[in-house]
C-alpha cells in the first residue's frame, strides 16, 4: 500500500532527479531555502524531492503556502514522526509531536497559560512589559561593559542570556544573572538545538549515518545530550514549583500548567512529564527565536547608521531623554515596527519551519500529496518573492510605510516568519511585544557601530534559525546612564 502511494506521489509531482540511496541530500548546498526558492523556479511552487529514505514536498511562495496551512489547516498540522523529535522535553513535546486530541489539548493550554501571564487584562500586560523593562536595562549595561574603551564584541550571548531570561521569569517567576557561569553554560549548548530540528537536516532521513563517526553523528550525540541537560534543568524547577504547589496562589506559567493539568489528568489520558515538558517547549521556543531576532536587529542597525540615525532622531523627538520608552509609545514609533518587520522579512531567520506531515491525502495547485508526507515550508520563498516585494534583496524598512507616515498593515501581514494555520507559533504576540521593547530600549540608550576592519556582509549558519556567523560591533552610550535616572 505504502509503495502505491510512493509511485502516485513519483508520478503525480515534478522535482529533480532523485539519486538512490542520498537522493537529493547533496544538492541542498549550506543555505537549503536558496536552494528550495531556485527548484521552485525550475519545477513549481510545489514540487517533490528525496531526502535519504523520505520523500519530501516543499511548498513555496505566499499563495500555495497559505492555501495549503489555512484552507487545508487539518490536512497539513501533523509533523513526522523523526527520530529527534522524539528527543525534545523528554519525548513529550506539544512542538515535536504528531496532530492529536492530546497535542491539540496541550496547545490550548500552553496558548492559554501564555495569554494568562502576558496580554490577559492591563494589569498582566503592564507586568510583562516590566520584566522585559528589566531585562533591557541590564543587557544595556552589559552591552556598554563589553563596550568598554571602545572593545567591539559578539552580542550572542548577552541576548539570549537576555531572552531566556523573559521566558524563565515567566515559567519559574525567576531570572539569571548575566554572569551566572552554570546558566550560560547550558544556553551556550542548547545554542545548537537548531542544527538538527531544521528541515533539510540528514539525521532522521539517513538513520545510517549514526553508525560510523561523521559530522552528523557528532552533531546529534551532541544533540542528545543539550536535549537531556535542558530537560533535567526545567524538570528540576517544575518539581520545586510542585513541592509548594498551592492551588490558591498562581505563581508563574509553572503554576499554571501544573494546576490545569491536575484538573484534566484526572479525567483524560494525560500521564506524567507533561507540566515539564510544555514548559521546556515554551522555554526552548522562546530564547532562540527572540534572541536571534534582536541579534539581526542590532547588527542591521549597525550595518546601516543612516536608518540609526534616523531612527534615533524619531525616538528623540516621541519620547526624549528623560523617560525610558514604553508599548504606549509604540503608535508613534511607526518606523520602529517597520525596522522590526523588514528585519524578520529580509533575514527571514526561520526560513523554513519545523517540518510538517500531512494527516490525510490533500490537493494543492492541482497536484496530490498522499497522507504522512514529510512537508517543508519555505518562509524565505514568501519574504523573498519578486511579485510580491519591489527590490527583495534590500533591506529598507521604509517600504512598510504608508503615506501617512502610519505602518502598512496590508504589507505587515505578508511576511511569514509565523508560519500559518494549525501550527502557526503560539508566542508570536508575546514575541513581537519583547523584540520591540527590547529594541527601542536598546535604540534609546545606545549607538552601535560595526567593527571598522570586519567584512559586515552578515552571513549566517543555517539551522531551524539563521544565526548570524561572529560579528563585532560596540555600544556607545547616547544620553545619560539609565542607573543615574
Ligand atoms: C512554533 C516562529 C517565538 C512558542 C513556531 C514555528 C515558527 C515559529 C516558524 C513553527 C510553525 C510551524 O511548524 O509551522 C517564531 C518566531 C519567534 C517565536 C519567529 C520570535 C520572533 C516564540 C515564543 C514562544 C513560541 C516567544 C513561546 C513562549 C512556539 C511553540 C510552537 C512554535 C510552542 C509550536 C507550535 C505547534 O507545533 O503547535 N514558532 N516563534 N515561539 N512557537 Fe514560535
Amino acid at each position: 500500500c505504502l509503495w502505491v502511494r510512493n509511485l502516485k506521489l513519483k508520478r503525480r509531482l515534478p522535482g529533480p532527479f532523485a539519486w538512490p540511496v542520498v537522493g537529493n541530500a547533496l544538492q541542498l548546498g549550506q543555505m537549503p531555502h536558496i536552494t528550495f526558492t531556485r527548484l521552485a523556479k525550475k519545477y513549481g511552487e510545489v514540487y517533490q524531492i528525496r531526502l535519504g529514505c523520505s520523500d519530501v514536498v516543499v511548498l513555496n511562495g505566499g499563495q500555495v503556502i497559505r492555501q495549503a496551512l489555512i484552507q487545508h489547516s487539518t490536512e497539513f498540522a501533523g509533523r513526522p514522526n523523526f527520530v529527534s523529535f522524539q528527543f525534545v522535553s523528554g519525548g513529550k513535546s506539544m512542538t515535536f509531536t504528531n496532530y492529536s486530541k492530546q497535542w491539540k489539548m496541550h496547545r490550548k493550554i500552553a496558548q492559554s497559560t501564555i495569554r494568562a501571564f502576558s496580554s490577559a487584562n492591563s494589569q498582566t500586560k503592564k507586568a510583562f512589559e516590566q520584566q522585559i523593562v528589566a531585562e533591557a536595562t541590564e543587557l544595556v549595561e552589559s552591552f556598554l561593559k563589553l563596550s568598554a574603551q571602545g572593545q567591539y564584541f559578539n552580542p550572542a550571548q548577552e541576548l539570549t542570556v537576555a531572552a531566556a531570561n523573559v521566558i524563565c521569569a515567566l515559567c519559574f517567576g525567576k531570572r539569571y544573572g548575566h554572569d551566572d557561569m552554570e546558566f550560560r553554560a547550558l544556553l551556550h549548548k542548547v545554542d545548537q538545538f537548531g542544527q538538527t530540528v531544521g528541515a533539510g537536516s540528514l539525521v532522521d532521513v539517513m538513520p545510517w549515518l549514526q553508525s560510523f563517526p561523521n559530522p552528523v553523528r557528532t552533531v546529534f550525540r551532541n544533540f542528545k545530550s543539550l536535549n537531556q541537560d535542558f530537560f533535567a534543568f526545567v524538570k528540576n524547577k517544575v518539581e520545586k514549583h510542585k513541592e509548594t504547589f498551592d492551588p490558591e496562589v498562581t505563581r508563574d506559567i509553572s503554576d499554571a500548567i501544573i494546576g490545569v493539568l491536575n484538573e484534566v489528568e484526572k479525567g483524560e489520558e494525560l500521564t506524567v512529564g507533561y507540566t515539564e515538558a510544555t514548559v521546556a517547549d515554551l522555554i526552548g521556543a522562546g530564547l532562540d527565536t527572540v534572541s536571534t531576532a534582536l541579534h539581526w536587529i542590532v547588527l542591521l542597525l549597525a550595518k546601516h547608521p543612516e536608518i540609526q540615525t534616523r531612527l534615533h532622531e524619531l525616538i528623540d523627538k516621541v519620547v526624549g531623554q528623560n523617560r525610558l520608552p514604553s508599548v504606549e509609545d509604540r503608535q508613534h514609533l511607526a518606523y520602529l515596527d517597520a525596522f522590526i518587520y523588514e528585519t524578520m522579512r529580509y533575514t527571514s531567520f526561520v526560513p523554513v519551519t519545523i517540518p510538517h506531515s500531512t494527516t490525510s491525502d490533500v490537493t494543492v495547485s492541482g497536484l496530490t500529496i498522499p497522507k504522512d508526507t514529510v512537508v517543508f515550508i519555505n518562509q524565505w520563498s514568501v519574504n523573498h518573492d519578486p511579485l510580491m516585494w519591489k527590490d527583495p534583496h534590500i533591506f529598507d524598512p521604509s517600504r512598510f510605510i504608508d503615506e501617512n507616515g502610519s505602518l502598512n498593515k496590508d504589507l505587515t501581514n505578508n511576511v511569514m516568519i509565523f508560519s500559518a494555520g494549525k501550527r502557526r507559533c503560539i508566542g508570536d504576540q508575546i514575541a513581537k511585544v519583547e523584540i520591540f521593547v527590547f529594541f527601542a530600549i536598546l535604540l534609546h540608550q545606545c549607538s552601535f557601530e560595526k567593527c571598522p576592519n570586519e567584512d559586515f556582509s552578515l552571513n549566517s549558519t543555517y539551522g531551524l534559525t539563521l544565526k548570524p556567523l561572529n560579528y563585532k560591533i560596540t555600544a556607545k552610550l547616547r544620553g545619560e546612564s539609565l542607573k543615574s535616572q
